[in-house]
C-alpha cells in the first residue's frame, strides 16, 4: 500500500530511523544509513536475537580469499540472470520480469529458456518499453576487489557471514572442547552486487546478516534433547504443494515430522524460529508462515529450506526475512578439498566423519523495516509506532510540565538515575507536554514519565503508556523497578492506580 510505505517513510526519514546513504550526493540504490533510532532498533532486533543458548558469537572479516569462494561454490553458482535494454541501457534481471508480467516462476530454469519466455511473450524493457532485449546471461553478484599495492591479490565482500563459520569451525570445536552439537552465530555484513536494488531494505547491495550454523553428527539428526518441550507445538506451514490456494495449514512438530518426513532437529528449530517471531517480536500469526521450498527454488547449498515470511502491508504480501537451511557437509566438504584442511572429527564410538550444518539465517535489515511496518498504527489523532516495549529505541521519555519554578532540575534528576539504572532515555523541554507526548508516540517510545507540582511535593512522577494513554503516579524511588517491569510487559493497572 503505496500511502501506508510513503506516511512510514516520511517519519522513518524525518525522525532518524533509515535514510539514503551519501544523500547530499543523491545516494545509491540499495544502501541506506540508520539514523539514531534506528540504529538502535536494529541494535534491540540483534540482542533479542539469541536463538539457542548453546551457541557462541565470532566475528570475521568482511573481505575474503578468492579460494574460499572459489570452494563454497559461490563464484560459480551464486549469479543472478540479466538482461539490457540495447535502447535506453537499462540494465534488470530476466527472471523479475518475467515474474513481473506474466506470474511465472522461473527460479531454477537456464538463461535459454528464460530468453525464450521473454520472446515468446514479447516482453519489453520496463523503463522504456522498447521490446529489443540483449540474450539472457549470467551475473556474478559478488563484489570483487584487487588487494595488495599493484592489486596482486583477488579477494570478496562476502555475500554472507555463514563462510566464516564454516572457515572457523576447527579452530572453535577445539577451543570449545570437541563437543557436538556446537553452533557458531556471526552478525555481520554481507555485500551482493544485485542487479536492481528495491523494496527498501529487501534488495540491498551491503545488509547485515544474523547467521547461526550448528554443526552436528548427521547420525544425531533425530535426536533432540528438549523434544518434549515442541513436540505438540503448532508449526503455520505454508507447503509447496498449497501455493496456488495459499493455505496455511497449523501442524505440530511431531506431525511435522511423521507427514512431511522432516528430522527432529530441522524441525526443533522451525518451533524455536517461530517462538521467536510470536512471543519475542510479537509478530501476529496470522502474518506469520513457514514457506516451503521446492528442490529447483532451494540454494545450490540445501537439502531442506523454509522460509520464514511475514505479511508486509506496505509490500503487499508475504516477504522473507530468514530460512532455515539444512546445508549438510556441502561446505565444510568443499573447504577441506579446498584447502586440504581435515575437517572431519570423531565421535564417541570412534568414527571419523565431517560435521553437518543446520543453518538459522536471518536478514536483519528485512527484520526491522518489517517490525517498522508490522507496528505502524494510524490513529484518528495521532500515528504512532506501537512496538513491543522491549524492542522500542527509546524506553522512556522524561518531561517537566512545564519549564519553570525548579520542573525542570527535577525532571534532570529523573532523567539521570534512569539512566544510570541503565534505561534508553531521553529528556524533552521544548513544547507542550501535549505536544512532547506526540513526538515520543510517533517514534514508539512506551513510556513517558512527566514532573509536574505535586512531583516537588510529594518526590514522584506521572507515568503513561503510550497505547492506551493512560497514567498513574509512580514514587521516584520506585520508579527503576517499576519501569522494568513495565517494559518487560506489565500492565500499567498493576502498577498503580489509573488516575487519567
Ligand atoms: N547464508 C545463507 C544465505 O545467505 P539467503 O537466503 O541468500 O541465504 C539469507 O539470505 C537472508 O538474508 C534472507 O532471508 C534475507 O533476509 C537476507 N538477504 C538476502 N539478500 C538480501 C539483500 N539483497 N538485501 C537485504 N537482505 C537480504
Amino acid at each position: 500500500m503505496q500511502r501506508k510505505l510513503d506516511k512510514i517513510m516520511a517519519i522513518c526519514e524525518k525522525r532518524g530511523f533509515f535514510f539514503p546513504s551519501a544523500e547530499i550526493y543523491g545516494g545509491k540504490a540499495g544502501f541506506w544509513t540508520y539514523g539514531h533510532l534506528g540504529t538502535l532498533l536494529k541494535r534491540k532486533f540483534e540482542n533479542e536475537w539469541n536463538l539457542d543458548e548453546n551457541f557462541y558469537e565470532i566475528e570475521d572479516c568482511n573481505l575474503l580469499p578468492e579460494q574460499v569462494f572459489v570452494s563454497s561454490g559461490h563464484l560459480e553458482h551464486f549469479r543472478d540472470p540479466l538482461t539490457e535494454c540495447k535502447k535506453c541501457h537499462f540494465r534488470f534481471r530476466a527472471d523479475e520480469l518475467i515474474e513481473d508480467e506474466l506470474n511465472i516462476n522461473v527460479e531454477g530454469i537456464k538463461a535459454e529458456a528464460m530468453d525464450k519466455i521473454i520472446r515468446d511473450n514479447n516482453l519489453k524493457c520496463p523503463k522504456c518499453g522498447s521490446r529489443e532485449l540483449t540474450k539472457v546471461r549470467w551475473f556474478n553478484m559478488m563484489f570483487e576487489l584487487k588487494v595488495g599495492a599493484v592489486g596482486e591479490e583477488t579477494m570478496y565482500l562476502r555475500p554472507e557471514t555463514a563462510q566464516s563459520a564454516y572457515l572457523s569451525f576447527k579452530r572453535e570445536f577445539y577451543a570449545l572442547r570437541e563437543k557436538l552439537p556446537i553452533g557458531l552465530a556471526i552478525i555481520g555484513k554481507a555485500y551482493r552486487n544485485e542487479i536492481s536494488p528495491r523494496q527498501v531494505f529487501f534488495r540491498l547491495r551491503e545488509f547485515t546478516q544474523a547467521e547461526l550454523q550448528i554443526f552436528f553428527d548427521p547420525k544425531k539428526i533425530n535426536e533432540v534433547e528438549n523434544w518434549n518441550k515442541v513436540r505438540r507445538y503448532k508449526l503455520r506451514m505454508f507447503l509447496a504443494k498449497n501455493r496456488k490456494s495459499k493455505k496455511v495449514v497449523e501442524m505440530s512438530c511431531e506431525d511435522v515430522v511423521k507427514k512431511l518426513n522432516l528430522p527432529k532437529m530441522y524441525v526443533y528449530y522451525l518451533a524455536m524460529v517461530q517462538r521467536f517471531y510470536l512471543n519475542i517480536l510479537k509478530i501476529p500469526k496470522e502474518k506469520f508462515r513457514l514457506k516451503e521450498l521446492t528442490e529447483k527454488e532451494r540454494a545450490f547449498y540445501n537439502k531442506i529450506h523454509y522460509d520464514v515470511e511475514l505479511f508486509l502491508e506496505t509490500l503487499e504480501g508475504f516477504k522473507e526475512v530468514a530460512g532455515i537451511h539444512y546445508r549438510t557437509d556441502y561446505d565444510l566438504r568443499n573447504h577441506q578439498e579446498g584447502s586440504k584442511e581435515s575437517m572431519e572429527v570423531i565421535n564417541e564410538k570412534k568414527e571419523k566423519f565431517i560435521p553437518h550444518v543446520l543453518e538459522l539465517s536471518f536478514g536483519v535489515d528485512r527484520n526491522v523495516f518489517s517490525i517498522v511496518d508490522i507496528f505502524f498504527k494510524e490513529e484518528k489523532e495521532r500515528n504512532l509506532f506501537v512496538f513491543p516495549r522491549k524492542l522500542a529505541p527509546i524506553e522512556v521519555a522524561i518531561f517537566p510540565l512545564v519549564r519553570k519554578d525548579k520542573l525542570p532540575q527535577k525532571a534532570r534528576k529523573v532523567f539521570s538515575l534512569l539512566k544510570d539504572s541503565g534505561f534508553i532515555v531521553f529528556y524533552d523541554e521544548k513544547g507542550s507536554i501535549g505536544r512532547m507526548y506526540r513526538r515520543m508516540d510517533e517514534i514508539g517510545c512506551p513510556a513517558m514519565i512527566t514532573i509536574d507540582y505535586d512531583s516537588l511535593k510529594n518526590d514522584d512522577c506521572t507515568l503513561r503508556d503510550r497505547d492506551t494513554m493512560k497514567q498513574i503516579r509512580v514514587k521516584i524511588d520506585e520508579l527503576p523497578q517499576t519501569i522494568l517491569k513495565f517494559l518487560n510487559g506489565e500492565k500499567l493497572t498493576k502498577l498503580g492506580k489509573i488516575f487519567k
